[in-house]
């Protein structure tokens, strides 16, 4: 029996298993898997549960809320987020950035730092992405201090982002375009690596959107984009997310949700402001002593 349960692939995630870690993917990181997925995470878990050698998913949820380190509770996320990401992705947004960046420049009178986070970054496509744009752009090229931030919660995704090596499917929106890939990438059989100087600037740091520590340091950021997170989390995580960013973002900011997302009506942190055809979010200033 032992042997067989060892196995992972075969054991049963009961029920009330399956709640626990809903609660807890809820609890730690605002995530609400909705609907029955119970099988989903089984298969995923499968694994982990066969490595550490472990008989039941119980005792695999108590592996990881009984952890000090919180090693295997960033396992656990890493293996039921969505990392789905690619290079220029929505470019409706993309080319409102690009003409957003005159004016933040304007606003700096002087300061001459600019920061851009990518929260929920991912494989690090999204961040390259944004930093290939406001490299080409040449307004911030001399004198200064430019600093782009990948965070993500999933250690696997930082790692891969850090190595920033990527395959076709990372390049799976241009519609056959590859100048993109051919001006920026160095190809090695089926690898494109990103070109040194394109790498330059950004940084890559584990981090919990929800959490104020995962961005302690970080202040007056210039823009955040934190696109295809919002979509997995209720009012109460997005509210959470919202006051984080508040507090980091500086007041002449601005904030990039996905198309699909939207903060109306689930924060009254940020007010909409509509650019080039899209929405970006500023923070609205009577907020403020509340955050
Ligand atoms: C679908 S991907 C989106 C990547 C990129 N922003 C884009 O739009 O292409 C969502 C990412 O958010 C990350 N994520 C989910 N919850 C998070 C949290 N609480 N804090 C930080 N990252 C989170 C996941 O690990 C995943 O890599």
């Amino acid at each position: 029996m032992d042997d067989f349960k060892r196995s992972g692939a075969e054991v049963v995630m009961a029920d009330e298993e399956y709640t626990l870690f809903k609660d807890l993917a809820y609890r730690e990181f605002g995530i609400v898997i909705r609907g029955d997925k119970r099988l989903t995470l089984q298969t995923k878990l499968a694994y982990r549960l066969s490595l550490l050698g472990l008989s039941t998913y119980g005792d695999y949820y108590d592996r990881i809320v009984n952890e000090p380190s919180r090693e295997e509770m960033c396992i656990f996320i890493s293996h039921i987020t969505n990392n789905e990401t690619y290079f220029l992705r929505e470019s409706s947004q993309l080319n409102a950035f690009a003409k957003l960046l005159a004016d933040i420049k304007k606003q700096k009178k002087g300061l001459n730092t600019v920061s851009i986070l990518s929260a929920g970054c991912s494989s690090g496509e999204e961040v390259y992405t944004l930093n290939i744009m406001l490299m080409e752009s040449g307004l911030f090229a001399w004198g200064w201090q430019v600093r782009l931030i990948g965070m993500d919660v999933s250690r696997t995704a930082i790692e891969k982002a850090k190595k920033a090596v990527y395959s076709k499917e990372s390049f799976r929106m241009m519609n056959g375009s590859e100048d993109f890939v051919q001006k920026y990438f160095d190809k090695s059989d089926d690898r494109y690596i990103l070109k040194k100087h394109f790498q330059s600037n950004v940084q890559f740091i584990h981090g919990n959107v929800l959490l104020p520590e995962s961005l302690y340091g970080i202040n007056d950021i210039d823009v955040i984009f934190c696109r295809n997170i919002l979509i997995y989390m209720d009012d109460a995580a997005v509210g959470r997310i919202a006051a984080n960013f508040y507090r980091h973002l500086s007041d002449d900011g601005y904030l990039f949700v996905g198309l699909s997302e939207s903060l109306l009506k689930r924060t009254d942190l940020f007010v909409p402001e509509y650019r080039d055809g899209i929405i970006v979010y500023r923070k609205n200033p009577s907020a403020y002593s509340r955050t």
